[in-house]
């Protein structure tokens, strides 16, 4: 008999047709994200489990079947998982970093350009019929070319954004918690106290995972510190940004503007951000490629298929996990 997986939402099919050839594959049929009591209800029974961002695994869904193998989470953030809850019930937990990171780099890309640029204010006023023809003073914006980006967390996604920033000409700051002298040389980028890069840079771009001590890394104070005249761009997590001090920073001029993937209380978002020009916001669509959101499918899938066939996953959470297993 073959091993079983509830999939909470629809995949690329290439995912699921790997998946089928180990599994038996159950998925959620609906297009929608399911509720903790549904997802319990499909858990129940099965020996693994591939989930979502958008999917609250904690104690009570890992509890649900005592069996449970193995949690595959299909994106590289994973701060929807109870990692320390699943590590003590020795259930190893994956993620699909790597085959996502251009991508996002990519469309934290579009995010700088678009809102220095005003191209999406340009597209509306186009559509709208209100272009009142070329002005000397008409729709400025401030360069990207040659200005100062500071990167808040130099990892995959951050030196991929960094490795565009050189082409741009662009001076890079960053910080990581640890140092990273191969990308110094590489990039000519300087690691930086927060502090430093909130004041220094004219592009502000957030790339930190969302954990405890990253929760509302950037509120009212740490806007205060930024240039007036710069932008705060956010592909990686919401609450990493305190949003309201956000839409009062972006209201009283405070930076220049801001380009967001990603919310605080997704799929909800703060009262008047809607209503801010200088704001261009996306609907968390980082790493939505055909190619990777296939990438990632079939990565989640890898992850999962090797735990039950009894090998280390290719991306491990909680490689604690494992080495416990090894030990016995
Ligand atoms: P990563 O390679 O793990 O990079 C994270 C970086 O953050 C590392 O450089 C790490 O420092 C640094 N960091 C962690 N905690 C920090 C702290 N408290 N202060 C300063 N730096 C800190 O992850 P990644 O693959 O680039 O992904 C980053 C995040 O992007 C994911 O966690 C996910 O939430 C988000 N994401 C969003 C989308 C989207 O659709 N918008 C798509 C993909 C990913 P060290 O290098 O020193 O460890
Ligand atoms: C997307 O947001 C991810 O973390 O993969
Ligand atoms: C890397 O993701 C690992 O710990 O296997």
């Amino acid at each position: 008999m073959k091993p079983t997986i509830y999939v909470t939402r629809r995949l690329p099919q290439p995912a699921l047709d790997r998946l089928a050839e180990v599994f038996d594959v159950e998925v959620n049929p609906e297009d929608r994200v399911l509720t903790k009591e549904e997802i319990i209800a499909h858990v129940r029974g099965k020996d693994a489990l591939l989930c979502l961002l958008t999917d609250t695994i904690d104690a009570e869904v890992l509890d649900a079947e005592p069996s449970l193998k193995v949690v595959s989470n299909y994106a590289v953030g994973y701060n929807n998982i109870d990692v320390a809850a699943a590590t003590e019930r020795g259930i190893p937990v994956t993620n699909t970093p790597g085959v996502l990171t251009e991508t996002t780099a990519d469309l934290t890309f579009a995010l700088i350009l678009a809102v220095a640029r005003r191209v999406v204010e340009g597209d509306r006023i186009m559509r709208a019929g209100e272009f009142p023809g070329w002005g000397p003073m008409y729709l400025l914006g401030h360069d990207v070319y040659g200005k100062t980006l500071g990167i808040v967390g130099m990892g995959r996604i951050g030196a991929a954004v960094a490795r565009r920033a050189k082409g741009f000409g662009m001076r890079i700051l960053y910080t990581s918690r640890s140092p990273k002298p191969e990308l110094d040389v590489a990039l000519g980028a300087e690691r930086v106290p927060l502090e430093t890069l909130l004041k220094e840079s004219d592009f502000v771009s957030i790339h930190v995972p969302l954990t405890e001590e990253t929760h509302h890394l950037i509120g009212e104070r740490e806007l205060r510190l930024m240039k007036r005249t710069a932008y705060l761009i956010n592909t990686a997590r919401g609450p990493v940004v305190d949003e309201a001090a956000l839409v009062r920073a972006l209201r009283e001029g405070v930076i220049a503007g801001a380009g967001l993937d990603v919310y605080e209380r997704e799929p909800a978002m703060e009262p008047g951000l809607a209503e801010l020009p200088n704001a261009v916001l996306l609907p968390h669509v980082g790493s939505a490629t055909v190619e990777t959101r296939t990438a990632m499918g079939v990565l989640a899938a890898e992850n999962a298929i090797a735990v039950i066939q009894g090998r280390r996953p290719p991306h491990l959470v909680n490689p604690e996990v494992w080495e416990r297993r090894r030990g016995r």
